[in-house]
């Protein structure tokens, strides 16, 4: 019998606590192929996301793709850490650390450019979980380059509901909106973008599914205990553990499209004034701008299908 080809996929990453989760489950997910990581700053500093990065790889015990450091600063934008949500070390502040890896030889970006001229087309999805600076700067260097990719998926933007670093912008995309805005008007086909929306409600993981998570073996461990930071934040925010896994979400949203519920195409354009509203992704939901939808929205995931998906690819792994 043939094995099933694995899709190809390039995962960037600003490596903080739920990057980890979300990292953990691709690493898990024997129908997907990581060629590599490709890291910017983000969360934390580009080169502690790096760290966290090859943590992630060692704790999940299974493959070992290559990780490559990308930006260590915005297009233009000073850069604001996370440091409230995920901790000084992006990871809890447990003293997570890399033991053995180390980062590969060259740039991200133009290790993304290298694999990507000698792909097919569509042959290889970008999933992005940080700041988009690594893609613009990659379309800014060969724009038809980048358009080979397949999908690229995108944790970016509040979707429907209000930002969670503004009360209009959600972090991944006020981090680098310059950014953003060189990926969303660069006339890529195939952008899905995955709003913080999603991973809330139903999807938001309660303190029963955390405490299973936890007790399924070391990697649930790992991936509940770097959210450490995170949950302490939300027990003040809402009263009660729970996790609101947005990387994890968009994670799902790409590797198991199943769990997709709602989801439709719109133009969507970022906001790069100055003013309040800086960093918000405006949906243009009744085509006003008389514009051609740029994006794929992913507004909701089927909450049983994307936790079914979650503890699948990360419950019962004991480290090998
Ligand atoms: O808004 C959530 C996003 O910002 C996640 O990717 C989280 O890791 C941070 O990068
Ligand atoms: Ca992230």
């Amino acid at each position: 019998m043939t094995e099933k080809r694995r899709k190809k996929i390039i995962i960037d990453t600003d490596c903080g606590s739920d990057d980890a989760m979300a990292i953990a489950m691709a690493l898990n997910d024997p129908a997907y192929e990581i060629l590599f990581f490709t890291v910017t700053a983000g969360n934390v500093t580009r080169d502690q996301a790096v760290r966290n990065t090859l943590t992630t790889i060692e704790k999940a015990g299974t493959y070992e793709p290559p990780v490559y450091a990308g930006a260590d600063r915005m297009i233009l934008k000073e850069l604001a850490f996370a440091y409230e949500t995920h901790g000084m070390d992006g990871m809890g502040d447990l003293g997570f650390t890399p033991e053995r890896l180390l980062p590969a030889e060259g740039h991200g970006v133009w290790k993304l450019l290298e694999a990507l001229r000698a792909s097919e087309e569509g042959e290889i999805d970008i999933i992005t979980l940080g700041p988009l600076t690594n893609l613009a700067l990659a379309l800014r260097l060969e724009p038809e380059t980048v358009k080979k990719a397949g999908r690229i998926v995108i944790m970016g933007g509040a979707g429907f509901g209000g930002g969670n670093v503004t009360a209009a912008a959600e972090f991944n995309i006020w981090q680098d909106g310059e950014a953003a805005r060189i990926v969303l008007e660069a006339g890529l086909k195939n952008v899905i973008l995955v709003g913080w929306d999603a991973c809330l409600g139903d999807c938001m993981l309660n303190e029963e599914e955390i405490g299973r998570l936890r007790e399924s073996g070391s990697l649930g461990r790992f991936a509940v205990d770097a959210n450490r930071v995170l949950m302490e934040l939300n027990r003040q925010r809402f009263g009660q553990d729970c996790l609101d896994m947005a990387d994890p979400a968009a994670m799902a949203a790409a590797l198991y499209p199943d769990c997709i519920r709602e989801q439709g195409r719109y133009y969507c354009q970022v906001d790069t004034s100055c003013g309040p509203s800086y960093g918000a992704v405006l949906i243009d939901r009744y085509g006003f701008s008389g514009k051609e939808p740029n994006a794929t929205v992913c507004s909701r995931l089927w909450a049983d299908r994307y936790k079914e998906y979650l503890f699948r690819t990360l419950g019962g792994r004991e480290k090998r």
